[in-house]
């Protein structure tokens, strides 16, 4: 918006501009992060301290983030800060103790959670990520009973649940095959028939950048990026634009073909990597993406087959991590560690 008009009235009519403009812009951005929560991955040696962490994400309106550990540093970081919600996940390592014993179950949530419910607003625990289907899959499932009847017992307001990746699908296509692999009906089913009893979410990770990576001839970038409103895979009565919604379209019919109907589903990682693979991770590829992706929550639409069912979502991640495997994996981040800017700018 330009100020070119040299009149009084003009002038006055055109800072009326610039001053709502700005305001449904500030607007937009609190709405767009309260409802888009964010990653907050530590893996990497020059990070900013958690206090500084967690008043950047008031900064943006952030009310919704995911930490992959009970880390002690960023939980009381958070104390005091109740509008945001934080899921919490359980080391993958720490399984095997936690499945064997239920008085081990207690001890961690009595070291790991209790000091913080005063203060923390803690939405979610989560037994493991991405381990189902895999060798220690089966330590998922007793690990949530024994924590899920903790706090019922204690009438606490904790969802507990498990992350898992698309890596259970043995079929995704078209979204109405998605069926899982034999390892996952097995290791996944009886997690979600679990879940089922108290309609407790499902956290799934989404990664369109990947089927495209592996196939961009096939899988256009402007299906991938949410960049195309034409219809550019027909499934029966259901027309998918983009491949955000196939993938979690076929998560959905893969459970309903193990008989969970309806289970809520939460994107717990989205996201694109912003360089380490050439011209398919670009800066502006990956905000299109994620830009794309909050004005797909924003739109309330939901997919194809639970429409007007919100999608709730955690983008992937907050910073660009050092200490993870070098090329894309270390750019996925939002925001540059050091200096805290963002890498292209979305909220
Ligand atoms: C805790 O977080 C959840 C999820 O973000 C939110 O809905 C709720 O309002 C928060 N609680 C408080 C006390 O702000
Ligand atoms: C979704 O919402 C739209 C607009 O409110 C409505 O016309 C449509 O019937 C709804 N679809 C379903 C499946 O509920």
């Amino acid at each position: 918006m330009t100020c070119l008009k040299k009149t009084l009235f003009f002038l006055l009519t055109c800072i009326a501009n610039l001053v709502s403009y700005n305001h449904n812009n500030v607007g937009l951005r609190n709405v767009a992060a309260s409802n888009v929560g964010l990653n907050y991955g530590l893996l990497g040696d020059n990070l900013p301290a958690p206090p500084e962490v967690i008043n950047l994400y008031k900064s943006l309106g952030i009310t919704k983030i995911r930490i992959f550990d009970p880390n002690t540093e960023v939980l009381n970081a958070l104390r005091g800060h109740r509008d945001i919600g934080v899921t919490v996940g359980i080391k993958d390592q720490d399984l095997a103790s936690l499945a064997a014993s239920e008085e081990a179950v207690k001890g961690w949530f009595a070291t790991n959670i209790e000091p913080y419910l005063a203060d923390v607003n803690i939405t979610f625990i989560t037994a493991g990520n991405e381990v189902i289907p895999g060798p220690i899959g089966p330590q998922v499932l007793p690990v949530i009973q024994s924590l899920a009847n903790l706090v019922k017992s204690r009438n606490l307001p904790i969802s507990i649940t498990t992350v898992v990746s698309m890596s259970n699908l043995g079929q995704s296509y078209p979204p109405s095959a998605g069926m899982f692999t034999s390892q996952a009906r097995e290791q996944l089913t009886p997690v979600l028939k679990f879940l089922s009893q108290t309609s407790t979410p499902i956290l799934v990770n989404i990664y369109p950048y990947f089927p495209y990576a592996s196939d961009p001839v096939n899988i256009h970038l402007d299906y991938a990026t949410f960049s195309t409103e034409s219809v550019v895979v027909q499934d029966g009565p259901l027309g998918y634009s983009n491949i955000f919604d196939a993938m979690f379209d076929a998560f959905v019919w893969a459970m309903e073909k193990e008989g969970v109907k309806d289970l809520p589903v939460v994107v717990s990682e989205t996201g694109w990597p912003s360089a380490g693979n050439g011209d398919m991770t670009t800066p502006d590829i990956a905000a299109t993406y994620n830009g794309n992706f909050v004005k797909h929550v924003l739109s309330g639409k939901g997919t194809p087959k639970r429409q007007n069912s919100s999608i709730s979502g955690f983008i992937f991640a907050t910073f660009n991590e050092n200490q993870k495997p070098a090329g894309t994996e270390q750019n996925f981040g939002l925001y540059n560690p050091t200096d805290l800017k963002p890498i292209y700018k979305l909220f």
